[in-house]
């Protein structure tokens, strides 16, 4: 009977099952760590450490890594609350008051689509008022939006957001040829979406189906304006999206689907 301990170096059993499984363990993070990953073209901009890290799963901004594309995320990470749930009739009134001297020239009269600007009748007073503060404080960028919100008090984007919340929806903006039924594609996309390219359908944030933080009732408005709006997100010149929820959307859409969805939603009421 061999009468050595078992765990001992003396035991040339243990040494060589515990000593081989070592080796095994360091060929392994060899190659798992450093030769697989090198053979990928990026290894020698990115160095050895870099590689280990992306290698091991972590998340390149943890090594300090340069290679974070895109531009900043929005500032607003999250809705400002509106000051009262319930808007009243002073509220509208003061908006109304402003609305009538500063925006009807290109938002109409009655806050319905225009050729100049979008319509703001009937829309959520938690978007309008979401929107000018984005243009107030830039991350929402238009020439045009900044220069006219950009002193205007903190209750007077309330009072206009309310105001135009209150006034009522208009029709379609655009009314399909008779005989002709929406497309197909982008009916689907609205209502189903497509998990194959993580997109959700546009209706469980937009108001049909359900309606998720700070999204935009789409109906009435111009399929031109709407098109734009999804190429900006897609581009990222707009980005003011809370978590990226629409640039998400948008950068996994066709410019034709981008199209066909803005005349779905400009047909309806
Ligand atoms: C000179 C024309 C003009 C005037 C005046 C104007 N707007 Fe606008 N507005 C626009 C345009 C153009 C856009 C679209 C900008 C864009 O693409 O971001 C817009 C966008 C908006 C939006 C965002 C709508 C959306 O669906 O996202 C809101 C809200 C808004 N305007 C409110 C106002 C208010 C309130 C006033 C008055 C204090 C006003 N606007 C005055 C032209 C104007
Ligand atoms: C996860 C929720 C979500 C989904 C899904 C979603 N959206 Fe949005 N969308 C938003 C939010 C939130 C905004 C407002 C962003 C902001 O300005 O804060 C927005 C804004 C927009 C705007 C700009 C509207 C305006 O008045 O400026 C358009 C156009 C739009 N979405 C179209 C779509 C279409 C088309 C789809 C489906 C393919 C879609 N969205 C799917 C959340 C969503």
């Amino acid at each position: 009977m061999n009468q050595e301990p078992l765990f001992s170096l003396r035991n040339p059993w243990f040494v060589l099952s515990v000593g081989g499984t070592i080796a095994i363990a360091v060929v392994s993070i060899l190659i798992g760590f450093i030769w697989l990953p090198s053979a990928n073209s990026s290894f020698s901009e990115r160095g050895l450490w870099a590689t280990i890290c992306s290698a091991a799963g972590a998340p390149s901004s943890w090594y300090g890594g340069g290679n974070i594309a895109g531009p900043a995320p929005s500032e607003v990470v999250v809705l400002p609350p509106l000051r009262r749930t319930h808007a009243d009739a002073d509220s509208i009134g003061r908006g109304a008051t402003i609305a009538t001297q500063n925006c009807s020239m290109c938002h109409g009269v009655l806050g319905t689509v225009q050729v100049t600007a979008p319509a703001l009748a009937g829309q959520y007073a938690d978007v309008i008022y979401k929107e000018l503060r984005d243009y107030q404080n830039g991350v929402r960028q238009n020439a045009v939006m900044q220069a006219i919100i950009g002193a205007r008090s903190d209750q007077d984007l309330h009072d206009l957001a309310v105001y135009y919340a209150s006034l009522p929806r208009a029709p379609a903006a655009e009314v399909l040829p008779t005989g002709t039924a929406p497309d197909a594609n982008a009916v689907k996309l609205a209502m189903q979406g497509d998990p194959q390219r993580n997109i959700a359908p546009c209706a469980a944030c937009h108001g049909q189906l359900d309606r998720k933080g700070a999204a935009p009732w789409l109906g009435g408005q111009s399929s031109i304006y709407l098109a734009a709006q999804l190429r900006a997100f897609a581009s990222g010149a707009r980005r003011n999206d809370i978590n990226e929820q629409m640039r998400n959307v948008a950068r996994q859409m066709t410019p034709e689907e981008m199209d066909s969805l803005g005349r779905y939603y400009a047909g309806m009421k």
